[in-house]
């Protein structure tokens, strides 16, 4: 080799050893953390894969779980970038049948914001007070429509938890704790909903049986806001969890307080109640010894369980404070394929044929509804909203926004980019700090745009989105109304006469506006004041 080469490769050597070197340094990209150089051709075919794509592979919206143009939004949203799309939209709105449209009014007593901007640091609390109907003593409005979806210490790395937990605090919503229990990762200042799965976790005894002090303990240990017992998910109802040996860490071992090194087994049902009947009186003793709001979580099957749990709580006088329906189109750390492909209903389906039970029994006021499965998208979230929807969660969009790239290789220990693993030098890439603002970006964007189509449906808050807002398409020449699709009656997928005007009157941010008018039309709008345009009563 000449001197010439010789020279020239040595210089090569030293960019590619250097630009490593930087990788390894930089905090903003976990993916150039864990994996210097080779990372950059990610960055490299993302930058040129819309073009490739375009002729070669996917489409926009053909990739799943989330389609490309789905997760553009919601990394530009979690970067506070741009997340506008240009040119209209590249859906195939006139022959996809089940596309919602959104039907704006045109002089609602809403105006809708219209600065890209405005409307981002907006409170957007539930329209309902969780617990409330039921007389619990720690009720509370839950400051935030859109909030964390459970995902265990376990699933996740304790730095997505951290980044999670204290991007819910910067947002001022809540964070599920997952059933994993409640790590030192969860007590990052957000506020929580403790999971109670079939392993009870954080809550056991040495023999593995739930343990009421220890629970107690827990709540009082931490912002514990509310109880959520968990029923099934989506993604694999009926089965419980299973940890595998490698990855129960003394870490996650003295957090869930199970044995270090051996395979973590959840079993499929509960053992502290065994029919509706039971678990209603176990829901009551929790509220009662914590004084907390409690709530199940489950995805939707067979309706007899639905059916039995109305009557008894329209008959006995107990009762759930919240319902959270999981969609089966909704996100797991690891399940079977049979599990997450085809059992369990999805969430319109499953979430509108339970609410319905809910209200024809007259309790759908008294109860506050959770969506999850696909509802960190807007689109998805306001249709929830307009069937009943109090709350959505949302788990994987969370999990895009810090960092996820959708490698699906969550179940394998070897998540690139540190959100899904226990793998200490995959989880250094994922710097906490640097991607809870991520987080509560996206929940704040997310948050932002429902309140804006709530005002360009002329209302004031995502919860008072009626189903004559939405109407789903056949194809390409008829809709069908969302009532008379999910069979629902005037009035229901609404709060109370009262809730409504109670968050209506709490929405006091500044709506949107026009330019001055003219002194002619000053004139003859002279009679209507811009208050009372806007807010009729
Ligand atoms: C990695 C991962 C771990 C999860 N762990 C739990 C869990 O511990 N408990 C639970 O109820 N749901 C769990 N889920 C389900 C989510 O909470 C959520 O219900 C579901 O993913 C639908 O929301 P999404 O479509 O926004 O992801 C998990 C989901 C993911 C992706
Ligand atoms: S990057 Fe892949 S493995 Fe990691 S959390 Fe996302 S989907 Fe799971």
């Amino acid at each position: 080799m000449s001197r010439g080469l010789r020279a020239a490769a040595a210089a090569a050597a030293s960019a590619v050893a250097a630009v490593a070197v930087r990788d390894l340094l930089q905090r903003d990209h976990a993916l150039l953390r864990n994996f210097p150089v080779l990372g950059h051709g990610r960055y490299l075919i993302e930058a040129i894969g819309p073009e490739l794509r375009q002729y070669v592979v996917a489409g926009n919206d053909e990739e799943r779980p989330f389609t490309r143009d789905q997760r553009r939004w919601v990394y530009a949203s979690a970067k506070k970038e741009n997340n506008y799309f240009g040119f209209g939209t590249d859906n195939d709105i006139e022959y996809t049948a089940g596309y919602p449209i959104i039907k704006h009014r045109t002089f609602g007593r809403t105006v809708p914001r219209s600065n890209p901007a405005s409307g981002l640091e907006a409170h957007v609390p539930c329209a309902k007070v969780l617990g409330a109907a039921r007389g619990r003593a720690k009720a509370f409005r839950p400051a935030s429509v859109v909030n964390i979806s459970g995902m265990s210490f376990g699933s996740l790395s304790g730095a997505a938890i951290e980044a999670l937990n204290k991007g819910a605090a910067l947002a001022g919503c809540l964070h599920n704790t997952g059933e994993g229990a409640l790590s030192p990762y969860h007590r990052r200042g957000g506020d929580l909903v403790f999971q109670i799965g079939t392993s009870y976790f954080g809550c056991r005894d040495e023999q593995g049986r739930f343990d009421l002090q220890r629970l107690k303990d827990q709540v009082a240990s931490a912002p514990v806001k509310a109880l959520e017992i968990k029923l099934s998910q989506g993604a694999k109802p009926s089965l419980g969890g299973l940890l595998p040996a490698a990855k129960v860490s003394a870490e996650i071992a003295a957090t869930r307080g199970i044995p270090q090194g051996v395979d973590c087994v959840s079993p499929s049902r509960h053992a502290e109640f065994c029919d509706t009947d039971s678990l209603l009186d176990w829901v009551e003793m929790l509220a009662t010894e914590t004084g907390l709001p409690v709530g199940i979580k489950a995805a939707v099957g067979d309706l007899d369980f639905w059916a039995e749990l109305t009557t008894l709580m329209a008959t006995t006088g107990r009762g759930v404070d919240f319902v959270t329906i999981d969609g089966g189109e909704g996100g797991t750390g690891a399940a079977p394929l049979i599990f997450t492909d085809t059992v369990s209903l999805p969430f319109q389906i499953g979430f509108a044929r339970v609410y319905r039970m809910f209200a024809e029994r007259g309790l759908h006021e008294d109860v506050v509804f959770v969506g999850a499965g696909k509802l960190g998208l807007p689109d998805n979230a306001i249709v929830a909203f307009a069937l009943g929807c109090d709350m959505v969660n949302v788990a994987r969009e969370a999990m895009l926004a810090i960092g996820c790239i959708q490698a699906q290789k969550c179940h394998t220990d070897t998540c690139p980019t540190g959100v899904a693993t226990q793998n200490k030098w995959l989880t250094r890439g994922l710097d906490p700090a640097l991607k809870s603002v991520r987080a509560a970006n996206y929940i704040k964007t997310l948050r932002r745009d429902l309140l804006k189509v709530a005002e360009a449906c002329g209302v004031e808050h995502p919860g008072l989105i009626d189903t004559a807002s939405v109407e789903i398409l056949d194809g390409r020449t008829a809709a069908t109304p969302l009532d008379q699709v999910y069979d629902y009656r005037p009035g229901w997928g609404l709060p109370s006469k009262a809730d409504q005007s109670a968050i209506a009157a709490l929405m006091t941010e500044p709506q949107g506006g026009s330019a001055p008018p003219s002194d002619d039309a000053a004139r003859n709008l002279a009679e209507v004041t811009p208050a009372n345009r806007r807010r009729p009563g």
